[in-house]
Formats: C-alpha cells, structure tokens, sequence
C-alpha cells in the first residue's frame, strides 16, 4: 500500500519528534548556563560549543540551556551572584566584576598589561591563571577555562578622541571595577559604573556619553547606532571565563565532572579563535557602519595611567609578586 505524500510527511515528523523528545527525554542533569551578551557574540559561540560537546557526551543525560543577552540578568555581578545563589548553574563572561568577590582577579584590571592575545593566555593558561581559579573555589565559584572577552576601546559621542585632553569631561561608562574607573579619573573622565544590561538605553538617551569595550561587543551589541566615535584605545585586556557553580560541580559524579572539564577546555579554545576572526573583521564593519575611528599616541596614555600600578598594586596583598612576574615577563 502506497502512503500519500502528507502521510508519509507527517508520520517523518511524529519520528523525529519522538526521537529527539527521547534522545533528551528525562536528562539526569540539566544545567543552566547564562552570558550577558547577544547570540552574535563570541560568547555565546563558546557557550553553544560547550552545550554540544556536553550533550553529545554524555548522551543527552545532561543537558545546557543556555541563557544569552542578560535573560536571566542586569548585567555579569548579577550572574556571579546567581551561581553563588543556586539560581543559575553556569557563567560565560567577562572577569570585569570579579575583583569584587576574588580580589586576586585585579591582577588582570591593570591597564596596559598585556600587548596582545599570546602574551594574556600565556599568563591565563599557566600557574597564574591557575592560582586565580583557586582561589575562586573559596567563593563557591569553581572557574573551568579561561576565554576572551578582549582588548577595550573607548567610543562616545561627543568628539574624536586623540590626545588624553579629548578625554576630559567625558562620563564613560566603566564595569563595576575599580581600577578601571581609577584608570578612567587619571585621563580627566568622569567614570559611571553601570550593568551591561543598562548601557545601551543610557547611551541612547545620553545619561552617559561613552563606554569602553572591545570591538567584538561594540559591533554586536549594535553600540554603532549610538555612538559616533570609536578611538583604538586598547587600554584593559579584558579576559573572560567559563565557571560553574562549585556546588552543582561537586555534586556530579566524577564522569560527568571530566565531562565539563573537557568540553569547557575545547569550548574555550573555540571561543577564543571566534574572538580573533570578528576582532579582525569588525573594524571595517564599525566603520562603513559610520562610526568615525581614531588612533590615539598609546604611550602617552600609557604613562598617564601609570599611578594606577603605584596606587592600586598593595590591593593584590599577598599577589603583588604576582604582578611583578607578569610586568617582568
Ligand atoms: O562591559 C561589560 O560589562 C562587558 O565587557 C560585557 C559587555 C558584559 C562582556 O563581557
């Protein structure tokens, strides 16, 4: 007997279906991962790696679902705290606001630390970036590999920035940081810590008239329509990472837990090659898209800031030496 083509259709359909419902029906584990940022990001190109990897893994018994764009969030502190609450599992993100639960992450805040991607991961992959993650186990976070969030930039509608005088005046949008808002008062700005989730609305409506960020977010976070000037300032490295829940972690049987590492290690490793391909693309694409690019004197801007080493260096207490090695590298 032959099947009509609807038939057939629908019977593939009601297959396909039950396949799928089965192959994640029930998941022992599911797991909740969340970022601040948009799906164009390479944030959330990490996040869908390591949801795959995990999935295929482990058969479909544990599954991740992941949250872009701050659905469950204002802004990357209030991530952080969810995983330190219970009510988020997982965290892709910026290090930005993790001065103010480990304070060994400032070691990373310091502006001009790092010339270009090798030289961070040098440090981030290595026994500096290992002793940070421990130390982060003490706040109920357990971090899994490091990322990229990416070299910040300044862009603001006001004028074109060169000289550091440009910067005067200026109310810049920091994270909720303080060494970065200390950077931003050694160049003349007025720095306004802000959630992420709030910037764009702020821009907008000019409560604020810049922000800094690399180009990555600049782009994809569409900051292009509000604002007109971009100046390559690269000031903060900014590094990023993929964390989860210490408690959810050590609840999970060893198998599932070498599951995680692993995946969140190639994730990692993906996320970061995403990041080098757009921050390569995006320039251009900022610029056709209007935005007027300046390239500012860097060591001018270098040594303004220099009083942030002098002022902020005993906050690392006990990781000051730490400091020392990756300056004397
Ligand atoms: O500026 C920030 O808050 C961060 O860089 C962002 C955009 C959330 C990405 O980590």
């Amino acid at each position: 007997m032959k099947m009509s083509a609807r038939v057939c259709g629908a019977a593939f359909a009601a297959a396909v279906m039950l396949l799928s419902t089965n192959a994640f029906a029930d998941p022992t584990y599911t797991l909740k991962l969340a970022h601040a940022v948009p799906v164009e990001n390479p944030y959330h190109y990490g996040a869908m790696r390591f949801k795959e990897l995990v999935e295929a893994e482990t058969k479909g018994d544990m599954v991740i679902q992941v949250f872009p764009n701050n659905e469950l969030s204002t802004g990357e502190r209030d991530i952080l705290e969810g995983l330190q609450l219970g009510t988020i599992d997982m965290y892709v993100g910026s290090t930005g606001p993790m001065g103010g639960f480990e304070k060994s992450f400032l070691l990373f805040d310091f502006p001009f630390l790092f010339k270009d991607l090798k030289d961070a991961f040098e440090v981030l992959d290595g026994p500096i970036g290992d002793h940070v993650f421990k130390k982060l186990d003490s706040q109920g976070i357990h971090g899994l590999a490091w990322m990229v969030n990416g070299f910040r930039n300044l862009t603001n509608s006001k004028r074109p920035v060169v000289k550091i005088s440009d910067v005067a005046g200026l109310k810049v949008r920091t994270m909720e940081n303080k060494l970065h808002m200390a950077m931003w008062r050694e160049l003349g700005a007025d720095p306004t810590p802000m959630a992420w989730s709030e910037v764009f609305t702020a821009l907008q409506q000019g409560t604020i008239d810049g922000q800094e960020n690399p180009l990555t977010v600049i782009y994809t976070s569409k900051l292009n329509e509000v604002q007109k000037y971009l100046a390559l300032t690269r000031h903060v490295f900014s590094p990023a990472f993929i964390a989860i829940a210490s408690s959810k972690f050590e609840d999970l049987p060893e198998k599932y837990q070498a599951v995680i590492v692993k995946a969140a290690k190639a994730a990692a490793l993906h996320e970061r090659e995403v990041y080098e391909k757009m921050d390569a693309e995006f320039l251009e694409k900022l610029r056709a898209a209007g935005m007027e690019v300046s390239t500012p004197d860097l060591d001018e801007y270098r040594k303004a800031v220099q009083p942030v080493y002098e002022k902020y260096r005993s906050e690392l207490g006990d990781d000051a030496g730490l400091l020392d090695q990756i300056l004397s590298r």
